[in-house]
């Protein structure tokens, strides 16, 4: 079994910092050792396999995006980054563990699909992987196949308030689906926005001639996100489930989340990177040469951005601080302009909803230390620590601890990244929704169940390194 010694750095974990060295023997950290240490006497970097020199780095682990959605069929196509393409973009990115989700339309029977999704998946990922299941309609059948898909490490499932005909699922569907999760401890997954409210907005939208992907943003509200969180904080009020919200937008949906939170529920919110640094505003100014003022499809997602001027993006970075929010994941779901989101020339809502950032997310919040809007540990906390104990993983991925998984990223803090103009980026998508961002920091190398896979930002792994994660329970659940 191949050893690697990751010397000089300083070690980021949830709980703090401190200078050590980090030894891996094979896939496992077996040692954090005060810097410079011996082991029986001998020298550590003279006897082990490799050593990657971190000094005046941090040593963090390995990110956790626990929201992603490879080769998704979606909006009449399919999300553009295969689990190849996709997994190895997250790599380069400092990210070594995806959870991605399995769907379910309506009438397919979910062990099939999981099924479907592990063969898309096996021999080609490039980190470690996990699978929620999206449920559509929900079946008798479905039902207990989510106890057996527990068994298997699915322990979370995702339910849609919107989409009608596609994902929607009604009120009684759902608290079906939620007495299923109080009963067998599955983290229920909600995707909240009110789908009947937005459909006729939509419609009367297009009606007036509004077409542009601006109004994708404006027919979905935030007092629509806002209903349906409370709306689905009732229902697992009312049935005792553990309630996960993803891709929380809207300062109101933040503080139904966080007023459950403080009557002792057990509720959960995540954000994403869009909704921190983007604007409808942005979206609704942005104009190209090439797209004219179709350019704001590149920012087409649900939920959608929100107004600058409603204060969103400021309280969501609160609420990271405060722990009101405690995830922040990408809902990495990319299409190409060309070919895929241009289905909506003249109808902003056949633009396929996705926005792709799996490989900058590590960027994008480490950028929020720099600012100062969160520290450093919270910064592994929101991106690593919390992905795992909310889905079940942690102790083998999320920290820097012997027995835990040689998952890490050495992070340069005097590094540089530009997400520039230009396919600069190594996700399938001939655009970035980031194009411009400059990011104070950089990931140097990237270490995957004790392999080396990006060294001075260089890719050396390949497809197929990654392993199905059997998950556990939420550990946030007594
Ligand atoms: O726009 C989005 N979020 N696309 C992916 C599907 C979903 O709802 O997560
Ligand atoms: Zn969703
Ligand atoms: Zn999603």
């Amino acid at each position: 079994m191949a050893t690697t010694l990751i010397t000089g750095g300083t070690v980021v974990n949830a709980t703090g910092t401190g200078d050590a060295d980090v030894l891996i023997d094979g896939e496992t950290i077996v040692a954090v050792l005060a810097p410079g240490s011996t082991l029986l006497g001998h020298d550590l970097a003279r006897s082990v396999d490799t050593v990657v020199d971190a000094t005046g780095k941090y040593v963090i682990p390995g990110g956790i995006d626990a929201h992603t959605h490879m080769e998704m069929p979606f909006g009449g196509t399919f999300a553009s980054d295969t689990f190849e393409t996709g997994t190895r973009a997250a790599a380069i990115g400092g990210t070594t563990s995806i959870v991605d989700f399995v769907v379910q339309y309506p009438e397919q029977n979910i062990l099939e699909q999981y099924h479907a999704w592990h063969e898309k998946a096996a021999g080609n990922c490039a980190i470690d992987y996990g699978f929620h299941q999206i449920l559509s309609d929900v079946q008798d059948s479905s039902l207990t196949a989510m106890d057996e898909l527990i068994t298997e490490g699915v322990t979370s499932f995702k339910l849609f308030m919107a989409y009608k005909g596609v994902f929607l699922s009604d009120d009684g569907q759902i608290l079906r689906a939620f007495q299923k999760g109080a009963d067998n401890g599955a983290m229920m997954m909600m995707h909240a926005e009110n789908g009947a409210i937005i459909d006729v907005l939509v419609q009367q939208a297009l009606e007036a001639g509004k077409t542009t992907p601006y109004y994708h943003g404006i027919s979905r509200p935030w007092q629509a996100e806002e209903e349906a969180t409370h709306r689905a904080i009732m229902i697992a009020d009312l049935t005792g489930a553990p309630l996960y919200v993803v891709h929380v937008s809207a300062k109101q949906a933040v503080e139904q989340i966080a007023a459950a939170r403080d009557r002792g529920l057990n509720v959960f919110g995540e954000t994403c990177p869009q909704y921190l640094y983007l604007s409808l505003e942005d979206q609704l100014g942005a104009v190209s040469e090439e797209w004219g003022d179709f350019e704001g499809a590149k920012w087409v997602c649900s939920t959608p951005l929100r107004s600058k001027h409603e204060g969103h993006q400021h309280h969501m970075w609160q609420s990271l601080r405060t722990n009101d929010i405690q995830m922040v994941s990408t809902d990495h779901c990319p299409f190409c302009m060309k070919d895929q989101k241009d289905m909506g020339i003249g109808n902003f809502a056949k633009i396929p909803n996705g926005i792709g950032s799996v490989e900058h997310r590590m960027d994008l919040m480490y950028q929020g230390f720099v600012s100062g809007q969160i520290t450093l540990p919270r910064w592994v906390e929101l991106t690593s620590t919390t992905p795992a104990r909310m889905f079940g993983m942690y102790g083998k991925k999320g920290v820097i601890q012997p027995g835990a998984d040689g998952d890490v990223v050495v992070y340069d803090p005097n590094g540089h990244t530009s997400i520039g103009v230009g396919k600069t980026h190594h996700m399938n998508m001939d655009y970035s929704a980031w194009e411009g961002f400059e990011i104070d920091g950089h990931v140097d190398t990237v270490v995957s169940r004790g392999k080396v896979v990006v060294d001075g930002g260089s890719y050396l792994g390949s497809k197929g390194d990654g392993r199905y994660i059997k998950r556990g329970l939420s550990q946030y659940l007594v």
